[in-house]
């Protein structure tokens, strides 16, 4: 390449001394990184120098470190390479890389210029400053939403310093490059939205490349950390609870446990429960929910007669601002427990039961209710025993008639308490019983009777009349109008004359009057009846004769009717009629 140099002038010389600063006489150029040795050219000839002289002439390179690279050989006058020649090294940033040599031969003194231009070959890859690049970006973050990565950096000369990047492939993230000047500068740019349940982290590498045949690279790791949002609401694992509860639990006693989950982050992600708002307050008061654990128990007494079914709205909510929210429904089943008795209702008929009642009177309707269920509510209904009712099963269940089963008699029996007993068939059984009282009313069954028939009565003559002279009691067994009696004297039997209208009786108490005064003499005994009749309808009557014998007095003078005899004894001398044996009881 060079040109050919001429022998020149002293004046010359002094010219090119001038000049030395500006232009070379000669330029070559070789690559960088050649090996030690490698020729450059051979100034000698190139210069038009006597090769032969040169080592006599001590031809040689005088230029400082600028020329430590390089070394003429005197015997030949050819340009090597001294030392490995790294154009980054040399020049950095300068370009062209121009290395001057100062070229001196003595006797006589020549200097000749000589320019060496170090030819920039791909000898560095890109390289980034930072070790790792992180990013923390929300996952509610826009999609187009640009980040500006950092640059990298090549020494080596411009074609073969770093020209484009690349990303690696992934479905989030791609590479914009803004040139601004003759830099081009990495944006990453969000293509899809971030989910941060998804991915929570993504790690990327950027890759810078260089102009060079084959280009060289370097990488750097990015991580996109993805902050978390309150994107997510809790999920119940069931949206539907259905469960049974025993009633009478202890209070305190767990019944379920509702679990929600969230996979958001933090607050986010932490589940609190709660009732529904739109519960019944007596709900509260029966269960109470952990919101912390979402454990629900019992808190007040479960009674199944009261309530048998609750049907709870379970909220979880996150602690996200603003919190996002979600329901289960918890419903709970009351199961029976034979905790009632049963109850007996008796509706009476008639409080009383006429005692001519046929067998089959209904005397009583009676129901029998159990609040529990299932067996714990059947129930069956027995009788006190040795009464003459029995209970009969009704068209209708639990309920039952009494009936009236054998003949009453009141004058026996006046009244009957009847215990009615209903038992459940619970485990264990529960029972209860009633008392029923059932009077039985009087029907006038019972005749009026006198306690002795005939009644004998011994009258003295000569009574005063007008005054009472005897009393006859009746009695009925039967009650109230149906015992109350009523005298009457009847009128004599036989061929008699009618005592009536020489006796009076109070009807009412039997008391019996002569209303004339009776004479031995004249009468000395008869009979008559009297009827005891009660109130009843019909009434019915009892009848008693009664004897009356007049006892003498001595109410007659004697009277001779012929001589006595000395004993004395004479017809009509006796003084008293022969007595009757008088009845005993
Ligand atoms: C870059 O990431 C890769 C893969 O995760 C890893 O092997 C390498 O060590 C990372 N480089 C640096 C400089 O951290
Ligand atoms: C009482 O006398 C009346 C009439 O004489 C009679 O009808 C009735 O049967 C008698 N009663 C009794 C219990 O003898
Ligand atoms: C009474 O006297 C008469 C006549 O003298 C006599 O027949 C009778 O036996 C006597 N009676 C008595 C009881 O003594």
């Amino acid at each position: 390449m060079g040109a050919a140099g001429q022998r020149r002038g002293l004046c010359l010389c002094v010219i090119l001394v001038c000049l030395e600063q500006v232009a070379a006489q000669i330029k070559y150029s070789i690559a960088e990184e050649v090996k030690v040795g490698t020729v450059v050219g051979n100034v000698a000839r190139d210069l038009g120098l006597d090769v032969g002289s040169l080592a006599e002439r001590r031809f040689r390179i005088v230029s400082g470190s600028e020329g430590a690279q390089f070394e003429v050989n005197a015997n030949n006058g050819v340009l090597f390479v001294r030392k490995s020649v790294d154009r980054e090294e040399l020049c950095e940033g300068v370009s062209p890389c121009l290395v001057r040599l100062k070229l001196v031969a003595e006797n006589p003194m020549e200097i000749h210029h000589v320019g060496v231009e170090i030819l920039d070959i791909n000898d560095n890859s890109p390289t980034f400053q930072e070790v790792e690049k992180i990013f923390e970006i929300s996952e509610s973050t826009p999609i187009g939403k640009h980040f500006q990565l950092p640059i990298a950096h090549d020494p080596d000369g411009v074609v073969n310093t770093v020209r484009a990047y690349k990303l690696n492939t992934n479905e989030y993230f791609n590479l914009q490059i803004r040139e601004i000047g003759d830099d081009k500068i990495p944006f990453l740019v969000i293509q899809k939205s971030l989910d941060r349940e998804k991915h929570a982290e993504h790690r990327l590498v950027l890759t810078a490349f260089d102009g060079g045949n084959p280009p060289r690279s370097g990488s750097l790791n990015v991580t996109v950390i993805v902050l978390d949002a309150n994107d997510n609401h809790p999920t119940f694992k069931q949206e539907l609870h259905s469960i049974t509860l025993s009633e009478n639990v202890k209070l305190g006693t767990s019944v379920i446990k509702v679990e929600a989950t969230d996979p958001d982050e933090g607050l986010n992600g932490e589940v609190e429960y709660y009732f529904g708002g739109e519960l019944d307050s007596e709900i509260y008061e029966m269960f109470s929910l952990d919101k912390n654990t979402g454990e629900i128990r019992v808190k007040g007494q479960i009674d199944f007669e009261k309530v048998d079914v609750y049907k709870l709205d379970v909220h979880a909510t996150d602690k996200g601002h603003p919190p996002t929210t979600t329901d289960c429904r918890v419903i709970i089943k009351i199961v029976d427990e034979n905790d009632n008795q049963p109850e007996i209702d008796v509706t009476s008929l008639s409080k009383t039961v006429a005692e001519d009642s046929k067998p089959g009177t209904v005397v009583s309707l009676i129901s029998v209710t159990d609040k529990d269920v299932g067996l714990n509510g059947k129930v069956i209904c027995s009788l006190s025993q040795n009464v003459p009712f029995e209970l009969k099963p009704s068209f209708q269940d639990n309920m039952y008639s009494l009936v009236l089963k054998d003949r009453l008699d009141r004058e026996l029996v006046s009244d009957y308490d009847i215990t009615i007993t209903a038992t459940d068939c619970g485990q264990p059984p529960l029972s209860t019983f009633q008392i029923l009282h059932v009077d039985v009313s009087d029907v006038n069954d019972n005749i009026p009777t006198f306690s002795h028939d005939p009644i004998q009565l011994y009258l003295p003559e000569n009574n005063v009349p007008g005054n009472s002279i005897f009393s006859v009691t009746a009695f009925d067994k039967d009650l109230n109008e149906n015992a109350a009696l009523t005298y009457h004297i009847k009128r004599g039997q036989g061929s008699q004359v009618d005592m009536s209208t020489f006796l009076s009786i109070n009807p009412e108490n039997g008391d019996i009057s002569a209303l004339k005064s009776f004479d031995f003499e004249t009468l000395k005994s008869f009979q008559f009846q009297v009827s005891a009749t009660d109130g009843g309808s019909p009434p019915l009557s009892g009848n008693v004769t009664v004897k009356v014998f007049i006892l003498d007095q001595n109410d007659n003078a004697p009277v001779i009717l012929y001589p006595l005899s000395s004993n004395g004894s004479a017809r009509g001398a006796r003084r008293f009629p022969a007595m009757p044996k008088r009845e005993t009881r």
